[in-house]
């Protein structure tokens, strides 16, 4: 369900993925907002340069597609060191994080996606890794059994994680940088935008773009998404060059209202106001409602409509705000003391 959102934030097959990479900026110079990240990575990033060290264990975290694995790649280029990617789920023992620390050269960064999701005996073995680099192993097995001690280059460890809270407190306490990413502002996706048209070799008015920024839910995967769905339809409909005109077109075509939200975000909303008076309502009882995983909901759908001031929590569940209403276009009869 979640691989149709026309605006969900994760890549849909390896064509997209391939075409994310040739999006991918190199540098951060090339980075477009993300500024108090991008200025305290690159004092860190110099002062590490100039004292010739491995720069320090970096945290990134905030919702899909907002480019944390594009600034890991930054990282990378900026350091002049070789990246080895993997994701938590993908080491399923320690034997398989022994084998990636052992390819690294001293300075190397080893970036893990997802890392919320490393077995708990993968997480425990990076502690004494990341901290002291080294890792203690048992080699043999039954009575020749023994522990061995095996040293580690100096290296970088980025983790990346769409939820922090899920993080256990010692392995977050162990990056020394922890940086939030979060959503884009217009302007900043304007610019992504007309980056992108570029690289398409798309002509695209700056009016065009704007109306794709303003419908992209703050993010550069959605973005440059509804820039190549855009981009389609004014190609089969002759036009030399998208404008609002065409954006506005397509995007209605594709449900994307005008303040970037698409049937999911609608239903869930529709569901809290005319099933639930508007809340307070479990994020569970609401995605077993509309049919998602919670998980589903919290991570790629709740967090958007919380930032556009949408949905608000409160200890007893979520609540659907005035602008929610007036949105949907229904009348505001919340009752503010049930
Ligand atoms: N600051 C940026 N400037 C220009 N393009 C960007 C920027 N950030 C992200 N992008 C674009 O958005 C796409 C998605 O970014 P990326 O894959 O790095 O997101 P992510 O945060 O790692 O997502 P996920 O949580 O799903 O792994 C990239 O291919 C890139 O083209
Ligand atoms: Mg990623």
């Amino acid at each position: 369900m979640t691989e149709q959102r026309i605006i969900s934030n994760e890549p849909e097959d390896n064509q997209e993925e391939s075409i994310e990479k040739s999006l991918r900026p190199q540098f951060l110079s090339q980075y477009i907002g993300q500024d108090k990240v991008k200025n305290e990575l690159s004092v860190y990033i110099q002062a590490a340069r100039q004292r010739e060290e491995a720069l320090d264990h970096v945290l990134l975290y905030g919702p899909p597609g907002l480019g944390k694995t594009t600034l890991a790649m930054v990282i990378a280029n900026e350091m002049q060191v070789q990246i080895r990617t993997t994701s938590g789920p993908a080491i399923e023992k320690s034997g398989d994080l022994v084998a990636l620390l052992n390819e690294l050269q001293p300075g190397d960064i080893l970036f893990i996606d997802e890392i919320h999701r490393l077995p708990k005996m993968v997480e425990e073995m990076l502690y004494s890794a990341m901290e002291d680099f080294f890792v203690d192993i048992v080699v043999g097995q039954g009575p020749t059994a023994h522990p061995v001690h095996f040293p580690l280059p100096p290296f970088t460890l980025i983790g990346a994680t769409t939820r922090a809270g899920l993080l256990s407190a010692p392995l977050r306490d162990r990056f020394g940088i922890v940086e939030h990413m979060a959503y884009y502002n217009q302007s900043d996706l304007q610019e992504i935008v007309i980056r992108s048209a570029d690289i398409f070799n798309t002509k695209i008015e700056e009016s065009g773009a704007h109306e794709l920024a303003r419908r992209s839910r703050g993010t550069p995967r959605i973005a440059n998404r509804l820039l190549k769905r855009v981009r389609d339809f004014a190609e089969v409909s002759d036009q030399s060059e998208i404008n609002q005109m065409t954006a506005d077109h397509a995007l209605n075509l594709l449900a994307v209202d005008n303040r970037g939200l698409d049937e999911t975000d609608r239903k869930l909303l529709e569901t809290m106001i005319d099933f639930y008076q508007g809340g307070p309502v479990g994020l569970s009882t609401l995605a077993a409602n509309i049919g998602e995983e919670t998980e589903t909901i919290a991570e790629m759908v709740e967090p958007y409509l919380m930032q556009i001031g949408f949905i608000k929590r409160t200890p007893r569940g979520r609540v659907a705000t005035m602008e929610a209403y007036e949105h949907l276009n229904r009348p505001y009869n919340f009752d503010e003391n049930k």
